[in-house]
């Protein structure tokens, strides 16, 4: 039985420092600093990166400054921890993989409830001929490197002039943009100098973004859209051909009309009416065409589509038309996809872990939310609504005493002590941040912040500064 009185605070371990974990560990303690009967909570924020905030600070596009100042809000939400802190805690713990360096069973064993937030930081498998080929790549990996995630190669090899991104979703969006932008324009952006570096040495030309479906089944959003088509010294390039068989007008949605407008206004370009602009690099939209095959004896080579067209039933089908591109890159955009955790039910189909309002199938006292609850769909704002409804489930399990009462009373970090792991605090996140940001600042193009890239040196100025604990 759960007893939520200050003698006996409800403890929770969060598992995933993303935009998910942070509204539930905010929405959890508010939620407990508004009840009457004094009833008090302590949170555990386990996150197996060095910092927090997850694909905000390794997913969101470097040229959207106005997205991560979400950041600036979540930060208040963890710094928020010594406000009532008799009767709520967060402590924010970087640098632990749940799953490796601490079991489901030995967080169970401490907390009344676990909650998995762990996102979807893989790409989805795009299951056709020569995928693996060298010059085939995962847009989430493309994002890793250019948002200078610490677990993946320090250099990129921009080698091509003709390169694909398939896929019309907002990543898509974003590995086009990043790769077609000049350089010159991300100086001004957090983007680590490697990739910087990497963008400037850049020999591509040509970027083609290929959706299997028509421009009225585009997933991207308008201002992403919009934004597309402002980029400096890029020219959009759209053929006619493809908008045959649509009608603005008859768009399902008024997010949708306006990009067909969009789209619409794009065929009357200055180069897509045969006149030159300058632009020393283009950006082709494709529609109807579903990849097939990449080609390419020991690299790609080329790229075979089938042309599809819009079908009776609503969907489209292909046309037994098939067509080669000479493209020497691939980028596949086609969603992102959950991880397993070692002890916890997993669907391997749609990559999340089964819950039901965020009540792991089976294994009470575990909760899901965010992209591992629900699928890796939708903005940051969704997140929070995924938490409001994990959080609500949780405190009725905890009032009807459905929770069992931790079996293990000493702290988690004593257990992390013992096995060595190097353990990151809210006061080093706060020195680490402090570090990014006078680099920006002493940068020759200043900058808001400069990332450090490689985990030890991040791991090394959070415990090493005076604020780390
Ligand atoms: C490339 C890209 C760009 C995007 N851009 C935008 C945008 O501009 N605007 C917008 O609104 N939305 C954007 N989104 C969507 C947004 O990022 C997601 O809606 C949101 O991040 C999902 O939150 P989450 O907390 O569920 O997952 P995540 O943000 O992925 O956070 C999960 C966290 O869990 C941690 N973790 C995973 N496994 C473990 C483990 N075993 N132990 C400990 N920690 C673990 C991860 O390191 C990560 O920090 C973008 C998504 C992508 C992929
Ligand atoms: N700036 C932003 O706000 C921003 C930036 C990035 C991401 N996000 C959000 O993050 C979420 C994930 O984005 P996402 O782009 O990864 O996923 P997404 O929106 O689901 O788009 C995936 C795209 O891949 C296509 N696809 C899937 N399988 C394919 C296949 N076998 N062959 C060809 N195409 C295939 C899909 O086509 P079909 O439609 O035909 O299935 C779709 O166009 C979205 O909600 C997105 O809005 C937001």
């Amino acid at each position: 039985m759960t007893d939520l009185h200050p003698s006996s605070p409800l403890r929770v371990a969060i598992v995933g420092a993303g935009p998910a974990g942070i509204y539930a560990g905010n929405i959890l303690s508010n939620a407990i600093a508004a009840r009457s009967d004094g009833s008090t909570v302590e949170i555990d924020l386990f996150e197996s990166l060095p910092a927090p905030y997850g694909l905000i600070r390794y997913g969101v596009a470097p040229d959207h400054p106005r997205i991560k100042g979400i950041v600036n809000s979540l930060h208040e939400m963890l710094d928020a921890q010594g406000v009532d802190a008799e009767r709520r805690t967060i402590r924010f713990l970087g640098n632990i993989e749940v799953g490796r360096d601490v079991s489901i069973d030995e967080l169970q064993a401490r907390y009344h409830a676990v909650v998995l937030a762990t996102g979807a930081i893989r790409d989805a498998a795009l299951r056709i001929p020569g995928v693996d080929l060298p010059g085939s790549y995962g847009a989430a990996d493309f994002v890793s490197w250019f948002d200078g995630h610490p677990d993946v190669p320090r250099t990129w090899p921009l080698v091509d002039e003709q390169v694909a991104v398939i896929g019309n979703g907002n990543v898509a969006l974003d590995v086009a943009r990043i790769l077609a932008k000049l350089p010159q324009d991300l100086r001004s952006t957090e983007v680590p100098d490697n990739v910087l570096a990497g963008l400037e040495a850049s020999a591509v030309t040509d970027v083609h973004v290929f959706g299997r479906r028509g421009p009225a089944d585009i997933k991207f959003t308008p201002i992403e859209l919009r934004e597309l088509g402002e980029v400096a010294g890029v020219d959009i390039i759209v053929d006619d051909a493809d908008f045959a068989e649509v009608d603005p007008a008859a768009a399902g949605t008024n997010q949708l009309k306006i990009m067909l407008r969009t789209l619409n206004a794009w065929r009357d370009r200055p180069e897509n009416r045969g006149e030159s602009t300058g632009a020393t690099r283009r950006l082709h939209l494709h529609f109807w065409h579903a990849p097939v095959e990449i080609l390419g004896s020991d690299r790609v080579e080329k790229v075979r589509f089938e042309r599809t067209a819009p079908s009776e039933d609503g969907s489209v089908s292909g046309t037994g038309a098939f067509v080669e591109y000479p493209i020497t890159a691939v980028y596949r955009a086609v969603g992102y996809f959950g991880s397993p955790i070692v002890d916890v039910p997993f669907d391997d189909r749609r990559g999340v872990v089964p819950n039901d309002g965020g009540r792991v199938d089976g294994t009470p006292g575990v909760y899901a939310t965010g992209w591992i609850k629900r699928g890796p769909v939708g903005l940051i704002g969704h997140t929070k609504s995924d938490a409001t409804e994990t959080i609500a489930n949780l405190l009725e399990d905890a009032d009807a005493g459905r929770l069992a009462d931790p079996t293990e009373t000493a702290d988690i970090l004593d257990l992390l002590a013992e096995r060595e792991v190097e353990v990151t605090t809210w006061d080093g996140w706060l020195e680490l941040d402090a570090h990014e940001r006078a680099l920006g600042a002493a940068h020759e193009h200043t900058r808001e912040r400069v990332k450090v890239v490689p985990r030890e040196e991040q791991v090394e100025i959070s415990r090493s500064g005076a604020l780390a604990r």
